[in-house]
């Protein structure tokens, strides 16, 4: 099947950023949300990301002002029922992405591809809201989206290889590079990510060496573009506890349980950039 027109479902900061992406790589984009305050938001963080990229060149006017006229909004699934590719980036709760999910069911054409961004729900779960899991997948992008260049393509027990390999080429087109993994808590990056963070939070508490010291051993140390204490206040250090809890749960292993120091700087309020502090202050 040809991928001519995308409908995305949450104009937050990941919807939103699929919808520039999939616009500027020629696609028509649908974006729906709850209501217009949220779309207007979407909207607005788009035009300003598109204004940057005139500015520094990277794009002209006139293809600025095509992608930008790819994208139209609505605030139901109706809005783009003639999609061929349906991504819910709703917020990570299971009985929004159900209702959502139910709804796209029933609206879109039978051939349409069924997709959802969950960076922790299990995909296989998800497909059970659809009537042709077959025709489901997971497809996880980064934060930012414009700016991370993977996708995780989630197969769940039903997914179809064309189902995967049509969610491999859409991400392509995109520019980003895919790799497929396994419908599996935490899929391949924030397995591995989390618990080095954890891991990073555990040598500060026992006094290994300075937050700074860490960062800056794994930055010179394993060429990471930043360090690991950095990356959780970025991520948000309540996300962090909470990413790691669900590894543990789900993965049944206490290896993954997140560190008391993190734990602690949750309920202090020091959730990281978001908040001001975290392992560092701002
Ligand atoms: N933030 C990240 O770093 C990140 C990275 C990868 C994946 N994800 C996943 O992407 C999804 C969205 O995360 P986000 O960070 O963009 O959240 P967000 O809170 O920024 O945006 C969610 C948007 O969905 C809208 N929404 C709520 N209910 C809806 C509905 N029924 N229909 C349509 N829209 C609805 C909200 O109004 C909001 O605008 C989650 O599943 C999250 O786990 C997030």
């Amino acid at each position: 099947m040809k991928l001519r027109k995308v409908l995305v479902a949450g104009a937050g900061q990941m919807g939103a950023g699929i919808v520039l992406v999939a616009a500027q790589a020629g696609l028509q984009v649908t974006m729906i949300d709850v209501a217009d305050e949220f779309i207007a938001k979407g909207v607005a963080g788009i035009d300003k990301q598109l204004a940057r990229a005139v500015e520094k060149g990277r794009i002209g006017a006139a293809e600025r002002d095509a992608a930008r006229g790819r994208i139209t909004t609505g605030l139901d699934v109706a809005a783009g029922a003639d999609a061929d590719l349906f991504i819910e980036a709703a917020p990570e709760s299971l009985d929004i992405k159900r209702d959502l999910l139910e709804r796209a069911a029933g609206a879109l054409r039978p051939e349409a591809v069924i997709a959802s961004n969950t960076s922790s729900l299990s995909v296989s779960t998800l497909a059970g809201f659809v009537t042709r899991p077959e025709r489901f997948v997971g497809i996880h992008f980064f934060n930012p989206v414009p700016a991370m260049a993977l996708v995780e393509i989630v197969r769940g027990a039903a997914t179809a290889d064309a189902t995967v390999a049509l969610a491999r080429g859409f991400a392509e087109s995109l520019g980003k590079t895919p790799i497929t993994v396994k419908d599996s808590p935490g899929f391949v990056v924030n397995r591995i990510l989390f618990p080095m963070i954890n891991e990073a939070a555990r040598a500060l508490a026992e006094g290994v060496a300075s937050a700074a010291d860490i960062d800056t051993g794994l930055k010179l140390g394993a060429n990471f573009p930043m360090g690991p204490l950095a990356l959780a206040d970025l991520v948000g250090l309540d996300t962090t506890k909470a990413i790691l809890e669900t590894l543990e749960r789900d993965l049944g292993d206490p290896r993954y349980r997140p560190c008391p120091l993190l734990g602690e700087l949750v309920a202090a309020g020091k959730l990281g950039r978001k908040s001001g502090a975290g392992f560092f202050t701002y």
